[in-house]
């Protein structure tokens, strides 16, 4: 019995699968030029993301030679401190490039008070960080580098050592006609980063018409999202961000809490504000929120079944939903549909 069903369900996906691509496919060649330019590097957007919302600065457009030093650069614990902790060990492919811990752990086991986010669909997104601290990927990549508990290392030595290797000399060569630079390394990881989609999920095939890539549990998950839940209005659009800050709660029972957006708008309607996070491939990023309280999506479900916890400054969408065990469970269905075609990254080989 359990063979035969698991059988089917094989052929079922392929089937999804195979469809799925002639979408991407018909998707893909409907782009807009303007997502093809600097022709030399060919970003392939999945089903169910805009293309037309993708923020590329006009002074880093994407080069091949870029999205791989940067992949490179990713990858690489040389550009911490005491060569031990690369981006890839806090963001990693694994767990939807976050890194399955509550709080990040960064050189010499030192542990920092937030969580490592999803490092994908940056792309759409300006504001980065979870109080929105940094305005693009590019001023955002040079932040942990320096950070004490990440990677701990002094800029300019930063530079210096990858200096010293010559594989690193050549590689920024042909991606900007200099020698290594904190401007280019920053350019360089930022353009890997715009490279991480994540999308064609079940969702977004169902989306595209093929109704049986949802199960009736996952479709009535979507209706529970967009109405009875209130999920939508902060979990909006195609990336299922507003790109806002809000304040849910989270963490606001304890005696000192991170206030988040405030401490870098010093707006009191911003205290305990944070980003709302898209909630593609959010199945594979427990545990969940800000400070990684909360271990699974079933947690999340109750917590904000709960109305979430209450502050002064509580956003008015947060109520008490009154919802079913059927009704969280359908909703759990859905999250779980939002996981994308897995994003296929080698670890590439680092220079000598
Ligand atoms: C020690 C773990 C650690 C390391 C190493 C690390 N990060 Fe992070 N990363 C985090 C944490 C924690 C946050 C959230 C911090 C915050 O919001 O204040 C974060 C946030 C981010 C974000 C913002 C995502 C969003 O949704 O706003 C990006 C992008 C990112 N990191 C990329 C990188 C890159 C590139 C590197 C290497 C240069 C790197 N990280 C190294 C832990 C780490
Ligand atoms: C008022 C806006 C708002 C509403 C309504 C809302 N969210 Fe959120 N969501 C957020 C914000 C902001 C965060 C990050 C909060 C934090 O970490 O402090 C978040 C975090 C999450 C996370 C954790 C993601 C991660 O990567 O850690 C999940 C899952 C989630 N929300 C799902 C839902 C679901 C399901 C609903 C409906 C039941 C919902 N949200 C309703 C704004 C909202």
């Amino acid at each position: 019995m359990a063979k035969e069903g698991r059988s089917r369900g094989v052929s079922r996906q392929n089937f999804m699968k195979a469809s799925g691509i002639v979408v991407l496919a018909v998707v893909l060649l409907a782009l807009p030029r303007s997502s093809w330019a600097q022709g030399a590097y060919r970003l392939e957007v999945p089903l169910g993301l805009d293309a037309d919302q993708m923020v590329i600065p006009k002074d880093n457009p994407l080069t091949a030679a870029k999205v791989e030093l940067g992949k490179i650069l990713f990858f690489d614990p040389r550009l911490s401190g005491d060569d031990t902790v690369a981006c890839a060990s806090c963001h990693s492919p694994q767990f939807g490039f976050s890194n399955g811990l509550a709080t990040a752990i960064g050189v010499e086991g030192q542990r920092g008070g937030r969580s490592s986010p999803v490092a994908i669909n940056r792309v759409f997104s300006t504001l980065q960080f979870w109080d929105g601290r940094a305005a693009s990927v590019e001023d955002q990549a040079l932040g942990p580098i320096q950070a004490s508990i990440e990677m701990g290392h002094d800029l300019e030595a930063a530079v210096a050592k990858l200096k010293g290797i010559p594989g690193y000399s050549e590689l920024f060569g042909k991606a900007f006609g200099t020698d290594v630079t904190s401007d280019g390394i920053a350019k360089a990881i930022a353009s890997f980063e715009r490279t991480l989609l994540s999308g064609n999920s079940r969702f977004d095939r169902y989306k595209a018409g093929h109704i049986s890539a949802l199960t009736p549990e996952a479709r009535r998950g979507w209706q529970i999202f967009m109405k009875k839940a209130n999920c939508a209005t902060c979990h909006a659009g195609f990336n299922f961000t507003d790109e806002d800050f809000h304040n849910i709660g989270v963490g606001m029972d304890k005696p000192e809490p991170d206030l988040g957006r405030f401490d870098v708008t010093k707006v009191d309607t911003d205290r305990g504000a944070f980003k709302t996070p898209t909630l593609r491939d959010v199945a594979l990023s427990a545990p969940y929120m800000h400070d990684g309280s909360r271990k699974s999506l079933v947690e999340v479900i109750d917590y904000y079944d709960r109305g979430g916890t209450k502050n002064t400054w509580l956003d008015k969408g947060m109520k008490p939903l009154g919802l079913t065990g059927q009704e969280k469970q359908d909703l759990l269905s859905f999250l779980k549909a939002l996981t994308g075609a897995p994003i296929v990254v080698q670890v590439p080989r680092l220079p000598e």
